[in-house]
């Protein structure tokens, strides 16, 4: 199983759209994926994925419900964990509240290929957190400055303070992709240089004015607009993190996200 953290420092500019795309796009090539909604933003997973659920992680956290009991499988076929604010509560969870849900967690062990996190904007302890249990870390950003300074602020905290790597960009919201490409490039050129570390590309996705329209629709670009442009790109997207090199797990499966996530604690 690959566990892959999507974050951007800067909100708005498309973690959650990239995260349910890129979830559905596995899906669509054969792929069993769970998302797990830990964005609490107010156009979050479930509307983007047309599902709406009465109880969320707030509610395992509580004791009201298990994990297995507020995991729901949407249309496209992806099981989503809702967050909602209980999430935050991940970083300062008593050692029995941690080991309950690793153990809800393990309990649920079903055949997960990719686990996908949506995580909140910012580089809160939490976001962190989901970063440095994930496997790989995708970073989100617009070829504007104040995306590229958080985009940089991010991968510098990932880096230097988390020392982790797998890191990948994916410009969003481009006119083309070579000059996703060159957004990278610059974006890449800073690590090095200031970090002494490179990231890695994976694909960008263009402006698409479906976009909008999907969202009105509570549905999912590939399944609005497949023809559009950001379809066609998610699909790359996901074919090239599909090509990926899927590192092998100690302990497999979502038990071990958890316990990682949990024994990280705040930064
Ligand atoms: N490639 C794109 N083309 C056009 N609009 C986009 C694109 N990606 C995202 N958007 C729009 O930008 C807004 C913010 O995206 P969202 O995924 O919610 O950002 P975040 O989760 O980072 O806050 C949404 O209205 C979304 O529909
Ligand atoms: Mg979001």
């Amino acid at each position: 199983m690959d566990v892959i953290g999507i974050a951007s420092g800067k909100g708005g500019v498309g973690k959650t759209t990239t995260s349910v795309n890129l979830a559905v796009g596995l899906a669509m090539r054969g792929h069993k994926v769970m998302l797990f909604d830990a964005d609490m933003g107010l156009s979050n997973a479930q509307l983007a994925l047309g599902c709406t659920t009465a109880f969320n992680f707030g509610h395992v956290l509580s004791g009201e419900k298990t994990l297995a009991e507020i995991i729901v499988t949407t249309r496209q076929g992806i099981r989503l964990v809702p967050g909602a604010s209980g999430v935050q509560k991940l970083a300062s969870l008593s050692p029995l509240e941690a080991s309950g849900i690793v153990q809800a967690f393990s309990s649920i062990e079903e055949d997960i290929d990719f686990l996908i996190v949506d995580s909140a904007a910012g580089i809160s302890s939490s976001v962190l957190t989901f970063m440095q249990a994930s496997q790989r870390r995708l970073i989100v950003l617009r070829d504007e400055p104040s995306s590229i300074a958080d985009a940089y602020g991010t991968i510098k905290v990932l880096i230097n303070e988390c020392k982790l790597d797998e890191i990948y960009v994916v410009p969003n919201m481009v006119d083309s992709q070579a000059a996703g490409r060159l957004l990278y490039k610059r974006i890449n050129d800073v690590c090095k240089k200031f970090l002494g570390q490179p990231v890695q590309y994976l694909h960008s996705i263009t402006n698409d004015e479906h976009m909008l329209a999907a969202a009105r629709n509570y549905q999912s670009v590939l399944e609005f607009a497949p023809g559009g442009n950001a379809a066609r790109d998610f699909r790359k997207l996901a074919e090239t993190v599909d090509s990926l090199n899927v590192t092998a797990t100690p302990s497999g499966g979502l038990q071990f996200f958890f316990e990682r996530m949990i024994a990280q604690k705040a930064v």
